[in-house]
């Protein structure tokens, strides 16, 4: 019995440190995160790297539809430094059409690299990381009763994955996030922001996207994920990223650390399967092959051009000789040939 109790002790223990703590590098860093969370060494986690020329293309997939993000009602929105990223809470106003059931939103967050480094987005395609990577988290709330009940369910989640990259013009809408950061410096200090139009955080063009059963990408990496990442990125300027690599520390007080590189690695892909809305010809054909493959169609045009009037002159030449021994016959000159 008092063995048992030890145990209980050891793991309620275990349980509460794991639950507590846990970072990208180091110690506490991702090789490390199965040790504390199992499901984290799980085969089917997030994120991946998306190859082009090995996803699946599905004509089936339905058009992914937000709903209500354009005005997210008229009570200011939570945001909050938990010592891992920036994020915002949002109502159930929000939520998505073109998934099997309805999704409602949560929360969305931010992971990014840090000044100076490439990379900081969690999904890559073709193995190209961008800088920065918006999540958009909803749960099945036909299903479930709460974001943290869902979680744990299989599909319970559905995330949009955003890819971000820095573009020449600052972008008005992540501004909305961005200009508040200062207010909440350290872990587990929150703000609140006006509601904004979360639609523009999305790209422009939603069509082309991919689709794959996923996990979180934090402990306790739970694979409930149904995952959505768009093909289209959507930009903010250099000043605006370097604002988000600049201003957080992912710590209460000193020492202040900064909170950078939150993004995990792309895991194995193993047996899933990878859906695309959409088929892209470069996926089909690299340049070079495109090239090649222009290069030869017009070679051989100009051959089938070269036959044609080769053949032409030909049959001309002989409707002539033809003709001159018409007008041998009958004296009637011609030179209409
Ligand atoms: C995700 O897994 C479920 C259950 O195995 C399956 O029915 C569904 O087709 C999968 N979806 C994708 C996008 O792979």
């Amino acid at each position: 019995m008092l063995f048992f109790t030890l145990l209980l002790e050891v793991t309620w223990i275990l349980a509460a440190d794991g639950g507590q703590h846990w970072t990208y590098k180091g110690p506490h860093g991702q090789d490390h995160w199965p040790a504390s969370y199992p499901d984290c060494g799980g085969s089917d986690q997030s994120p991946i790297n998306i190859q082009m020329d090995s996803v699946t293309f599905d004509p089936e997939l339905p058009a992914l539809e937000p709903h209500g993000y354009d005005q997210p009602g008229t009570e200011p929105l939570d945001l909050h430094n938990n010592g891992h990223t920036v994020q915002l809470s949002l109502p159930p106003t929000l939520y998505l059409d073109g998934l099997p059931r309805r999704y409602v939103a949560a929360q969305l967050h931010l992971h990014w690299g840090q000044k100076g480094s490439p990379g900081g987005s969690e999904h890559q395609i073709n193995s190209e990381a961008t800088a920065a990577e918006l999540h958009i988290v909803h749960y099945d709330a036909d299903s479930y009763d709460s974001l943290s009940e869902a979680a744990q369910k299989p599909q319970g989640l559905a995330v949009l994955g955003i890819l971000i990259e820095v573009g020449e013009t600052k972008n008005l809408a992540y501004e909305h996030i961005l200009s508040h950061l200062h207010e909440i410096r350290h872990k587990d200090q929150k703000t609140s922001v006006p509601p904004f139009n979360v639609r523009e955080l999305l790209p422009p063009e939603l069509g082309q996207f991919f689709r794959y059963n996923g996990s979180l990408t934090t402990p306790p990496c739970y694979q409930s994920v149904l995952w959505t990442v768009f093909n289209r990125r959507a930009q903010i300027s250099m000043g605006q990223l370097e604002n988000l690599q600049e201003t957080l520390f992912s710590t209460e007080e000193e020492p202040s650390e900064l909170l950078v590189l939150n993004y995990r690695d792309p895991q194995p892909l193993n047996h899933r399967a990878v859906f695309a809305s959409f088929i892209e010809v470069g996926s089909i054909y690299t340049t070079g092959e495109m090239l090649g493959l222009g290069v030869g169609i017009l070679v051989g045009c100009l051959c089938l051009l070269l036959a044609v009037f080769l053949i032409a002159r030909k049959i001309r030449k002989k409707r002539l000789r033809n003709r001159k021994s018409v007008v041998f016959t009958s004296g009637r000159a011609t030179t209409e040939a």
